[in-house]
């Protein structure tokens, strides 16, 4: 069984998306580990409640970013994982932590990369009058939110939609696209291969579609 370390900075409900669909045997996983980088992270509760191993850190105030990333990442090896998702995991983690881990760590993006990666994405869109919108899961690569994108799911913007309205539609177009996602790595149907991805041998020429 395909072992998941999951990172996350927060609310989890991408996490607790992936654990409802493991239970449903919908994803053949297991979660070996839910690590943070906030110690109150609501998240961790959840998963301990649930007895799934947690390691958290606080990454506010620790000075050397270099030293706080290669111990997280430390703890993180140590569960042995086969697959690392960051599932809203919101602290970039340099190239010397990302490197062991290319091909086999996925993160999910509110928005279509490669438009506006990095923060406020829900505000971006609405600010540039964007018709679309929607949530990407990309490889991680040293860029931030730039590695190879795997899947995306799009909605339309409407009319009146605030930032909140457009995070709060598309928060379970997320969950579902974060399971079909890890389900296609895990199960070892995609994977990464330089810059692009091959997914049942072939070179993937476009985002998989929710
Ligand atoms: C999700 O919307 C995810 O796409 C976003 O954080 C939220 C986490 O929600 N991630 C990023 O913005 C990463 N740059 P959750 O904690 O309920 O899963």
């Amino acid at each position: 069984m395909p072992r998941l370390a999951v990172l996350v900075s927060g609310r989890g409900s991408n996490f607790d998306a992936l654990r409802a669909a493991i239970a449903a045997g919908r994803l053949h996983a297991e979660i070996a580990l839910l690590a943070s980088n906030r110690a109150d992270a609501p998240a961790l509760v959840r998963a301990r409640a649930a007895d799934i191993a947690t390691f958290a850190s606080d990454s506010r105030g620790s000075g050397d970013r270099a030293a706080w990333d290669r111990a997280f990442m430390a703890a993180v090896a140590a569960a042995q994982p086969d697959l690392i998702v960051l599932a809203g995991f919101m602290r970039r983690l340099d190239a010397t932590a990302v490197a062991p881990w290319l091909g086999r760590m996925l993160n999910i993006h509110p928005s279509l990369l490669p438009k506006y990666p990095g923060l406020d994405t829900h505000q971006r869109v609405l600010a540039a009058g964007d018709a679309e919108h929607g949530a990407s899961v990309h490889f991680v690569t040293a860029e931030l939110d730039g590695g190879p994108v795997l899947a995306q799911a799009r909605m339309p913007v409407l009319p009146g939609d605030t930032p909140a309205d457009l995070a709060a539609r598309l928060l379970p177009l997320e969950h579902q696209l974060l399971v079909a996602a890890v389900a296609a790595v895990a199960s070892g149907r995609c994977r990464m291969q330089g810059t692009a991805i091959l997914c049942g041998g072939q070179i993937l020429h476009a985002p998989l579609q929710l």
